[in-house]
Order: C-alpha cells, then structure tokens, then sequence
C-alpha cells in the first residue's frame, strides 16, 4: 500500500471522530476502513474539509489516499462498456485496487440498498441491480470517495457535466452506469459488503 495509507487506516464504524490522526484500528473490517484524516477534519469542519471551498486553514494539507467502492451497473456490462469506463477512472487517478465480476441475487441487491429500502424507486432499482452482471470494485487514490463522485457525475444523467462518466453513458437514472460510495462511512461498509481484506491489494 503507498505510504500513508497505513498510517490513515481507521475503522469508521467506530466513529472517525473519536480516534486521533493515524489511529490504526483492529478488526474485521479495518482493511475496508480507509477513512482518511480528512473525514475527521471534515466532522470539525462544517464547512468541509478538503478542496477549493474548505476553509483556509485547511487548505493546506495534503489530501489523504482514501479507497471508495464502486459498481459498474448492468446497463455498462449489457453494452460492454466496462474498459471505458475504468479508462476514466484510471485517468481520473483513480486505481483499481480490487474488482470482480458478478450476478448480484436479489437477497445481496435489496441489502446493498437497504438504506433505500423506503423509497418509490426501490423496487425498480434491485429489479434493475439483478437485471445483469455488476461489475464491484474498489477504487484508491488521493480524496478517492469525492473524486469518484466528481468523475461519475450527477445521479441524473440530464443534470450531469460534460466529461464524466454519467454525461458520456449513462441510459437515465436508473441505469445510470455508475454506484459510488457517499461518504467515508458508506465506503467501509460498502467495501466490507463486497470484499476481505487479502482481496484488495494496492
Ligand atoms: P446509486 O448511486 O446507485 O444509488 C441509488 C440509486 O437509485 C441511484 O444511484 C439511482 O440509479 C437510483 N435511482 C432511481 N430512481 C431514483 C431517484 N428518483 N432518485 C435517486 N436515485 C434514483
């Protein structure tokens, strides 16, 4: 892993604010843990921790290598845009640390979304999730979980800027090519979903 890394890994279920800078958690999902020290500098910073709009005493610091999951949805394996899509990833900064190819159950798509569960589209979208191979992945790199975001682009592909990956595939959206992890929290526990630790090597 690159230097760094090991000194930032922290277990978020335990809650990123309660440990110092460079904390190294135990435990099963530690590996799945990477919560950056700016997920604690974020929570002491309501105005966010990192990029252009923190505030200026934060700006300073470098980013941490952060790791976020990430899903290639079946309308991107259906069309076989699974290469193109990592190539904008990888072009991003992006690495690709871990993946795997598979037909996600019902079972494993209603439990991936569960925080869903009470939404309209919920129905719909495991439909859609078990409608085809998934591609699961992890990606690594410098503030990985808002730079994966910024690189897919907007839920709704109408409202996605040029260049990223929902603006250039994306069907709509519901099949909108791309799942990222949403914060440092969902990424332990997405990660965790999906792989163990010897699987993820960086
Ligand atoms: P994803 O990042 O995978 O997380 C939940 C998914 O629900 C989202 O991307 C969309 O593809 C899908 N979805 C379908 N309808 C909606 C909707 N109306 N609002 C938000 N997400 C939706």
């Amino acid at each position: 892993a690159p230097a760094g890394v090991h000194a930032q890994l922290r277990a978020v279920q335990q809650g990123a604010a309660g440990h110092a800078e460079g904390d190294v958690v135990e435990g099963q999902q530690a590996h799945a843990a990477y919560v950056c020290a700016a997920a604690a500098r974020r929570k002491g910073c309501p105005g966010g921790g990192v990029g252009l709009n923190a505030p200026q005493h934060l700006q300073d610091i470098p980013m941490a290598t952060e790791r976020t999951l990430s899903i290639l949805k079946p309308d991107a394996t259906r069309r076989n845009l699974t290469g193109k899509i990592n190539a904008v990833f990888e072009g991003a900064g992006l690495r690709i640390v871990a993946q795997r190819r598979l037909h996600l159950s019902q079972q494993q798509a209603e439990a991936f979304y569960g925080a869903h569960r009470e939404r309209g589209f919920f129905k719909d979208l495991v439909s859609f999730m078990v409608s085809g191979p998934v591609v699961v992945q992890v990606l690594e790199g410098a503030d990985a979980i808002a730079q994966n975001r910024k690189v897919m682009g907007a839920t709704n592909p109408a409202n996605a800027d040029a260049g990223t990956i929902r603006k250039l595939f994306a069907e709509s959206i519901e099949a909108n090519s791309v799942h990222g992890s949403d914060s440092p929290e969902a990424a332990a526990h997405e990660i965790g979903f999906f792989f163990a630790g010897t699987e993820i090597v960086g």
